[in-house]
């Protein structure tokens, strides 16, 4: 059976607070250096939220999306909401940014794949629409990545950010337009090498799970840089080639923003000049499931996409998680 529909992004938005934490900050607190920031990471600044939690920022951005767009929120089907650091283990993520934007005709639910949030949620989204069965469904990426993140180890303290992001999914019978391919992979193998072990079932809140940092995030960054760098060079590669794709058709890669490091690694695997790449990450740092979606924004906003870009979307984090979407902008 053909599917009618394809799911195109009609609509972004984005919040991120306006606390600034830049290299200097960090220098005053752990044993680094803006030069070594910079020259490993690409990072300059990330963003603090210092009160509220992740629907703040989930709820925020996409209100910044109903603003911009005129959307009817009595009009949404779905909210997905990525994140990795939900504003607690139940009710959903989905539940609280729901009744906050008073989205009163949607169901919804939170979806968990670390970095590659975003993109399994919108192919997720992507496949609501394409069904026939949903006409708008809001996509979130939000975390609020300060809440795990243990600012006295310099390993990880330097990376991450807070913000939120979002688009929204509609239908279209024109094919050419919105969401082409997906190449979506999971490999649980890299389980011990970015991890948060305190809190869930395996082990639920203690004296000594808090006395052990349990509930902050841990990588082994020079493992899984290794394994970030093939995957998402190749699964990048891949969507190229199977969808005859070459360098000069692609308008822009929009990585996920982990290390500027990798996202160069990607670039050239692809033949993709720099100028050809999304960054945000040395404004924001890693925002996990925010990074792709906030630089879609950005971009969009800034006028450097015009409907008809063809765009490689990717990703790497934690699982491990990984993909590559190709879509053809919209907007
Ligand atoms: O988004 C989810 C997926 N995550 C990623 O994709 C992250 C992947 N990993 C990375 O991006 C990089 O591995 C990091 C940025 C985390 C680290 O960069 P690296 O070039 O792999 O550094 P390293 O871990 O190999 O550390 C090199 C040195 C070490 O010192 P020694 O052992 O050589 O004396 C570290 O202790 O740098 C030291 N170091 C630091 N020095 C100054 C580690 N963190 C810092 C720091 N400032 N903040």
């Amino acid at each position: 059976m053909s599917i009618k529909y394809n799911a195109m992004i009609t609509g972004v938005g984005m919040y991120v607070p306006d606390k600034i934490m830049d290299n200097a900050y960090f220098e005053k607190i752990v044993d680094t250096s803006d030069e070594w920031i910079v020259s490993r990471t690409g990072i300059k600044e990330r963003r603090l939220l210092e009160n509220g939690a992740t629907s703040d920022l989930a709820y925020k951005a996409a209100e910044d999306l109903f603003k911009n767009h005129n959307i009817n929120r009595d009009e949404i089907d779905v909210i997905i909401v990525a994140t990795v650091t939900p504003d607690m283990l139940f009710p959903p993520t989905a539940c609280i940014v729901q009744v906050k934007l008073g989205c009163k005709n949607a169901w919804g639910f939170d979806l968990s794949a670390a970095c590659s949030g975003f993109l399994f949620a919108l192919q997720t989204g992507a496949s609501l629409v394409e069904s026939g069965a949903y006409k708008k469904v809001l996509v979130i990426g939000a975390d609020k990545m300060s809440s795990i993140t243990d600012y006295t180890d310099r390993n990880n303290c330097i990376l991450f950010g807070d913000a939120g992001s979002a688009v929204l999914l509609e239908p279209t019978e024109d094919k050419s337009m919105g969401i082409q391919d997906s190449i979506l992979r999971i490999d649980g193998s890299g389980k011990d090498a970015i991890y948060m072990l305190g809190g869930g079932s395996l082990n639920p809140p203690t004296h000594e799970t808090v006395d052990k940092k349990m509930h902050y995030i841990y990588q082994n960054g020079k493992a899984v840089f290794k394994v970030a760098v093939k995957g998402m060079a190749d699964v990048s590669y891949e969507i190229m080639e199977k969808n005859n794709l070459k360098s000069e058709d692609i308008a822009y890669l929009v990585p996920h923003q982990a290390n500027l490091r990798i996202i160069d690694a990607t670039a050239e695997r692809m033949g993709l000049s720099k100028d050809k790449v999304m960054i945000n990450i040395d404004k924001y740092g890693n925002t996990t499931a925010a990074t792709i979606p906030s630089c879609l924004t950005e971009y969009y906003r800034d006028g450097k996409i015009k409907k008809g870009d063809k765009l490689v979307l990717a990703a790497f984090g934690a699982g491990y998680t990984w993909g590559s979407t190709y879509l053809v902008w919209s907007l």
